[in-house]
């Protein structure tokens, strides 16, 4: 692995236009379970009957139990691992544009990255059903499930729901980045959920180099992927940074 972790440094160290797209398995070390794979959510609970938008609008008060109240506890203590502090140390030293995150954790922007951007929206804030009004997860009353707004309307994560468009904004800068980026890191995501998942082969056909950073292979591994380091994410990019470091120094 270690010559892989060089080989990346070297890649990542000899561009400023590198991007990251990471998935759930960047927060696993951070406490917060996956979707997919040993203990991932999905695994205990379906998600058409508890992540779609029409499962949410047919029964609000049964999301928020299985789903959002339990996400909400879990992402309040959650605090960024080596990874996240390693994605946003690149940023720092000029490598890193960007990332691009399909988590909701908000862990990137905490760990000091700042273009952030959040796929899927996030679950730091809230959004009324029926006025839109935004309002800050923090602080919400839980008393009554679900929580409702001053207007009476049911309230939301602000996040894409399965059913639900990406915001247009976000998806429009994302496949930008990628289709001009030299290096994409694809850390910790199984790549299996559209239009994210399209974003290394966007970047693969417009000529970068793609790296993913996952203990398990996915669908890109030997086909998108150039090369695949098959470790965790804290470990993996937590060296990344330090050998970056290290060849700008000698360099
Ligand atoms: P998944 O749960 O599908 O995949 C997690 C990935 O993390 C897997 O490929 C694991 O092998 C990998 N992994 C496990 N441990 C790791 C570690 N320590 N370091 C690095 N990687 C590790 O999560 P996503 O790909 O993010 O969407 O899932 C994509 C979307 O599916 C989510 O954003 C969510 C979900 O349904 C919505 O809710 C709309």
């Amino acid at each position: 692995m270690q010559d892989l972790i060089e080989r990346a440094a070297r890649d990542v160290a000899a561009t400023r236009r590198a991007v990251a797209l990471t998935g759930a398995g960047i927060s696993i070390e951070s406490g917060i379970p996956p979707f997919r794979g040993p203990g991932g959510l999905w695994e205990k609970i379906d998600p058409m009957e508890v992540a779609h938008i029409d499962a949410f609008r047919r029964d609000p008060q049964k999301v928020w139990d299985l789903l959002i109240r339990g996400m909400q506890s879990v992402l309040a203590q959650a605090q960024p691992n080596l990874a996240h502090r390693g994605l946003a140390a690149l940023e720092d030293m000029g490598h890193l544009q960007a990332v691009i995150t399909q988590n909701v954790d908000g862990l990137h922007q905490q760990a000091g990255s700042r273009d952030v951007i959040e796929f899927h929206g996030s679950f730091a804030w809230q959004r009324c059903m029926v006025c839109e009004r935004r309002c800050r997860s923090a602080e919400l009353d839980l008393a009554v499930i679900p929580p409702r707004c001053d207007c009476g309307g049911i309230l939301r994560p602000d996040c894409v729901f399965f059913g639900e468009m990406i915001p247009p904004a976000h998806l429009v800068r994302s496949q930008q980045l990628a289709a001009g980026c030299q290096v994409m890191l694809v850390v910790g995501t199984s790549a299996t959920v559209q239009p994210a998942a399209m974003l290394p082969l966007i970047a693969r056909d417009a000529g970068a180099l793609v790296i993913e950073i996952n203990p398990e292979p996915t669908p890109l591994t030997g086909s998108v992927s150039d090369y695949l380091i098959p470790g965790p994410a804290g470990q993996v990019v937590a060296a990344i940074r330090d050998r970056v470091g290290e060849l700008k120094e000698t360099s």
